[in-house]
């Protein structure tokens, strides 16, 4: 097979909220902007750097998990096709197709991702490292286009890196819900969830010594410009992250260095800061084993099993559909 019979890539239009979620964050009492916003390629590769910093353990700790048991989840699950949402570059991913590979299963892989150039480039990468296999990336929203998933038989789903951490908690049971609906019953998931531990080592993973993450958490302001025609000077706004204990998350903000008057051309709309305002950009909420089960049972997913490393830094979830389930539109 060519690189182009074996990859297929389908898109759906990701920036067509942007201007209307622009004016509804940035009209709330602290303003706010979605993080799914972060993720151009510039997004894509700034955070591909925060995966190897030192102070950033969730990405360390997860590969860690999948390098180990990997050959276990895809016996237990004799996936033949893996569907994974926000994929990104698929590092750690390897571990799993390599797996699938080795049991003879591998079939197909659809990576799902708002950033059109992580989905394009281990697409390309990806068909040429295991020949035989399908591609069928998605450029989606996974808060949205669920739908847009192919079908498929006996697939494994993965949701790595925390990512379901930076939902709120409505928003993720909502997501929850919808991945479960979408689910067959031979259908399984791993989902990556950073845990609770002490203040110093969480908050020193969302501010690393180079700076690397408070570029990340600008490049929201440069999508924004970018997008909608904003004249928003990054350099004026400083990267704040801090552990919220009482609601069990980081917190990201960008913080107003001296009042700012943006001006948002696309929108034809003016925005004040004070001097010191905030705006929050994202959270990554910290999970035990015990809300991570009381998460899944509410969507209808059965913990099968809750799998970390060494140190009990991170956690990686594998979960089934429980039987039977009835959604909340039917009960
Ligand atoms: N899975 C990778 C990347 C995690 S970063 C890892 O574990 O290292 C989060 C990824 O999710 C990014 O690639 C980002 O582009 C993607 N993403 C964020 N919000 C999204 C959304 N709403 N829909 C689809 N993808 C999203
Ligand atoms: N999913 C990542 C996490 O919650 C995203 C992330 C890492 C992030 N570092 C960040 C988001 C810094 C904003 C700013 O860990």
């Amino acid at each position: 097979m060519s690189v182009a019979e074996a990859v297929r890539i389908d898109h759906c239009d990701v920036l067509d909220t942007l201007g209307a979620d622009v004016r509804a964050g940035l009209a709330r009492p602290l303003k706010e902007l979605p993080p799914k916003y972060f993720y151009d390629e510039r997004g894509s590769e700034l955070f591909d750097r925060i995966t190897t910093l030192p102070e950033y353990y969730p990405s360390r700790c997860e590969r860690a998990i999948l390098n180990r048991h990997a050959p276990d989840i895809v016996a237990d699950s004799r996936a033949e096709e893996l569907v994974e949402l926000g994929s990104g570059t698929a590092s750690k991913t390897r571990a799993l197709l390599y797996a699938m590979a080795g049991a003879g299963s591998l079939r197909r892989y659809v990576p799902f991702d708002v950033d059109e150039s992580v989905v394009k480039a281990c697409a390309v990468e990806l068909v040429e490292l295991y020949p035989g296999l399908e591609v069928h990336g998605v450029v989606g929203d996974f808060g949205r286009d669920l739908a847009h998933v192919p079908d498929g038989r006996r697939r494994l789903f993965a949701f790595l890196g925390g990512t379901i951490g930076n939902l709120y908690p409505e928003e993720r049971a909502r997501f929850l819900r919808r991945l479960r609906t979408a689910m067959a019953p031979e259908d399984r998931l791993v989902i990556g969830t950073d845990l609770v531990k002490d203040r110093a080592m969480l908050e020193a993973a969302y501010n690393d010594s180079e700076g690397v993450t408070a570029e990340f958490n600008r490049n929201v302001l440069r999508v924004v410009n970018e997008g909608l025609g904003a004249d928003f000077d990054p350099e004026s706004f400083e990267h704040v992250a801090f552990f919220d204990e009482a609601n069990s998350w980081i917190e990201m903000r960008l913080r107003a260095n001296g009042a700012q008057l943006v001006h948002i051309d696309g929108m034809n709309l003016d925005v004040r800061f004070a001097d010191g305002e905030e705006i929050r950009t994202e959270i990554s909420a910290k999970f035990t084993r015990d809300a991570v089960r009381a998460e899944l049972g509410q969507a209808g997913l059965r913990l099968d099993d809750f799998l970390t490393d060494d140190g009990g830094l991170f956690g990686l979830a594998v979960a089934s559909p429980a039987e039977p389930f009835r959604s909340r539109a039917q009960s």
